[in-house]
């Protein structure tokens, strides 16, 4: 069994610590700890959980701090205290009962196979209790920006009920985080996935808290909002655009070699033009399907290899590709009065590679967690 430690910022949590506190040992196996941080909070917080201490010898500790942090800083704080000490796994989890106990043991032995665990309320049999509507837009806007901002896989990003194994902690280099607030959530599992982990979703229902109040602010949501775009920029070695640019040179190649075909055959040797130009897409699309593979989506496949597939996969979207090219071409031509056809060419170019390379990266290339 995992040696587990449950990490739980608090800030004016005196109405919930105490009960959740004794939720918990009555749900973890003996060998769980818990460590609360506390940003100093007015209500006395601290006070109600060092009182406990005496019921759970050696399992619950307290890391009381000078003042108001923020969610990063508080567990960036309790992993750094953790990692120190022999735990093998670490659970982040809020002080106010959205996070129901009942789920920690189903996670502790789904983290027995994967590097990280999600509670996640974006799938199938998870979900929210006594939001509002308004919270509910905002969480779920949120979760699909971050999504289509960082291209993650992961349905549920901005969560606050995952849990570690220590060594995916270890991966991500806590020290290189750069959120202060609640886009801490996103990072971490960004930067989890961006390292190679293997990250599994088990649904959760979030019950609203009951008691106290909630320390997300409007501010704290528009924080968020921006520091996706730094977190990507920081974090993505292969952003979107770095691929695409490669999947554009790996199409210009692809083309030098299809007129370099055609050129000797047609020219030189004199052979059919048709026949020529299928052999000729054959091979450039061929080529192509190689090294982006191996250069422009490296990033995704990791260490997998070319396979027939995949091959015939890329033929498909590539004729598809050059569907888009033939049909923008054509309308361009019949709608406007262009100079030259060679514009509505280009431009139906364009748009194909486009169409050609959100399929490549979305099917052929796609990256699973
Ligand atoms: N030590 C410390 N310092 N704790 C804090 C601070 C702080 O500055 N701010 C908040 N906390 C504690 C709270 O006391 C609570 O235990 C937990 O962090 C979550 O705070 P809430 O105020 O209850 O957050 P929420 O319910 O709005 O947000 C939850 O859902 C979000 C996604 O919808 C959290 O789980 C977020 O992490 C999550 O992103
Ligand atoms: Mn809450």
């Amino acid at each position: 069994m995992l040696s587990l430690l449950i990490t739980i910022p608090t800030y004016n949590e005196a109405e919930n610590i105490e009960s959740l506190l004794k939720a918990l040992f009555d749900v973890v196996p003996l060998e769980t700890e818990i460590l609360v941080v506390d940003d100093n909070s007015p209500d006395g917080t601290t006070k109600i959980a060092e009182g406990l201490i005496p019921s759970y010898p050696g399992r619950l500790h307290i890391l009381n701090r000078p003042k108001k942090q923020g969610l990063a800083a508080a567990y960036l704080a309790a992993f750094e205290w953790g990692l120190s000490r022999p735990y093998d796994a670490f659970l982040e989890m809020d002080a106010d009962f959205s996070h129901n106990p009942k789920y920690i043991p189903k996670m502790l032995f789904e983290l027995s196979s994967h590097d990280v665990v999600v509670g996640s309320r974006n799938i199938k049999g998870g979900g929210v209790e006594g939001w509002s509507m308004l919270r509910n837009i905002v969480s779920k806007g949120g979760s699909f920006y971050s999504h289509l901002v960082l291209g993650c896989p992961i349905k549920d990003l901005t969560g606050g009920f995952n849990m570690w194994k220590k060594t995916s902690l270890e991966k991500i280099g806590l020290r290189n985080i750069i959120s202060k607030g609640y886009s801490f959530q996103i990072e971490m599992k960004y930067r989890a996935w961006n390292a190679g982990c293997s990250i599994k979703e088990i649904p959760i229902i979030f019950a609203d808290r009951e008691k106290g109040t909630s320390k997300m602010s409007k501010s704290i949501f528009l924080e968020a909002l921006i520091n996706v775009w730094r977190i990507r920029n920081c974090v993505a070695s292969d952003s979107g655009i770095d691929q695409f640019i490669k999947f554009a040179i790996t199409g210009g190649l692809g083309t030098i070699t299809n007129l370099t075909i055609f050129f000797l055959c047609a020219d030189i040797g004199g052979l059919p033009e048709i026949q020529i130009s299928v052999v000729c897409f054959l091979v450039a699309v061929t080529q192509n399907y190689i090294i982006n593979h191996k250069w422009s989506f490296k990033s995704n496949v990791g260490e997998k290899t070319l396979s027939i597939r995949k091959w015939f996969e890329f033929i498909a979207i590539s004729l598809l590709g050059l569907g888009v090219n033939i049909f923008v071409m054509k309308t361009l031509l019949l709608y406007f009065s262009l100079p030259y056809k060679v514009i509505a060419q280009a431009v139906g170019i364009a748009a194909g590679m486009i169409v050609n390379f959100i399929m490549a990266k979305l099917f052929v290339f796609r990256r699973k967690i």
